[in-house]
């Protein structure tokens, strides 16, 4: 089989295995694991912020970083095609008591000035929610892996605050963004207050994301993990895996842009699908499908590729350190199979 369905299906190398079952442990809950507190330090200082918390998964991670930032009854600006919106099972709604309100960024979820101040509230208290946060997302999933700019990201964030927002950046996929750009992570992560970073996508780590932020918010932040269930003890095991992954796979994530151009460019003639390459740009590739998606994907598994719907007719493909440049062919020669 070739998973192409996400990131996420990568296991654990021999490497990260060996880091793994050496890790010197603590119990977390008290603050006393090495591995932890040196991952925790680690990726906040690779992103130019004050703390770090280590979280079983995204998910948490942005819920925690909304959990945080708002109040209940408060509204929260997302792009139409954010992951907090689509796969989240509304989590902000029913814990944090907080909506989601949309705006259209076809620029890879990042609004620009103007689409910000049309949301503007009329300071009506007795009649609006009060809109306590911004959530950006880099790169951005649902709109293909695209990757917005500092600059552009940097005039997103000055605009929110000055509407009063604070600023999340689900960063889910940041070290591909940033990989993209030959930028270090910290220039990206510069205009948010929190960032999510995870370890089990391109990384290829098990389990883990890191909720990053100023060492205050990382207080209530704590508070919000014990919460929800996610305090846990020996997790150095965890965090030993993601210093093994910060050392050898965050280097290596253009490898898995290329195999995603390989894909592009072998389907680009393809009949009963379209695939537009300049959108082509981390580890993510979007195929318009004239079958239905569903069908294109079981045929595909059928000869052995596995994909992901993302609507009736859009298929995604995403690759990864578990797939290899020279299988992008052969993938791509089932998928047009596939699609025609
Ligand atoms: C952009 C983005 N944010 C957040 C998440 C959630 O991460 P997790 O699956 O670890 O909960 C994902 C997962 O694919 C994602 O793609």
């Amino acid at each position: 089989m070739i998973d192409l369905r996400s990131d996420t299906v990568t296991r654990p190398s021999e490497g990260m295995r060996a880091a793994m079952a050496a890790a010197e442990v603590g119990d977390d809950v008290y603050g006393e694991d090495p591995s932890v507190n040196r991952l925790e330090a680690d990726v906040a200082r690779l992103l130019g912020k004050e703390a770090a918390l280590l979280c079983p998964s995204g998910t948490m991670s942005n819920l925690i970083a909304i959990l945080t930032a708002t109040h209940p009854g408060e509204e929260v600006l997302v792009d139409k095609e954010a992951h907090i919106l689509h796969y989240e099972l509304a989590g902000a709604a029913v814990i944090g008591g907080v909506q989601l309100r949309n705006f259209d960024a076809r620029n890879a979820g990042c609004p620009t000035s103007d689409q910000l101040r049309e949301l503007e509230r009329l300071n009506d208290p007795g009649h609006e929610p009060r809109t306590s946060l911004l959530c950006l997302e880099q790169t951005h999933n649902r709109r293909g892996g695209t990757v917005a700019a500092p600059e552009e990201l940097r005039a997103a964030a000055s605009t929110a605050r000055e509407m009063g927002m604070l600023v999340h950046l689900d960063g889910a996929r940041l070290g591909n963004a940033a990989a993209r750009l030959g930028i270090p992570l910290r220039d990206l992560a510069e205009c948010a207050d929190s960032v999510n970073f995870s370890l089990s996508k391109g990384l290829g780590c098990p389990v883990g994301s890191l909720w990053v932020g100023s060492r205050d918010a990382r207080v209530r932040a704590h508070v919000w993990r014990k919460r929800l269930g996610g305090g846990m003890r020996q997790a150095g095991v965890l965090a030993a895996a993601g210093l093994y992954a910060l050392e050898h796979q965050l280097p290596r994530l253009v490898e898995d842009h290329e195999k995603a151009r390989r894909l592009a460019n072998a389907l680009h003639d393809a009949r009963g699908l379209q695939v537009d390459a300049e959108q082509v740009q981390t580890n993510i590739v979007l195929l318009q499908t004239e079958r239905p998606a569903d069908q294109v994907i079981s045929r595909a598994a059928g000869a052995g590729v596995l994909l992901t719907a993302f609507g009736q007719h859009t298929v995604r493909c995403v690759t990864h350190l578990d797939v290899s440049l020279a299988q992008m062919d052969e993938a791509a020669a089932v998928i047009s199979r596939a699609a025609g």
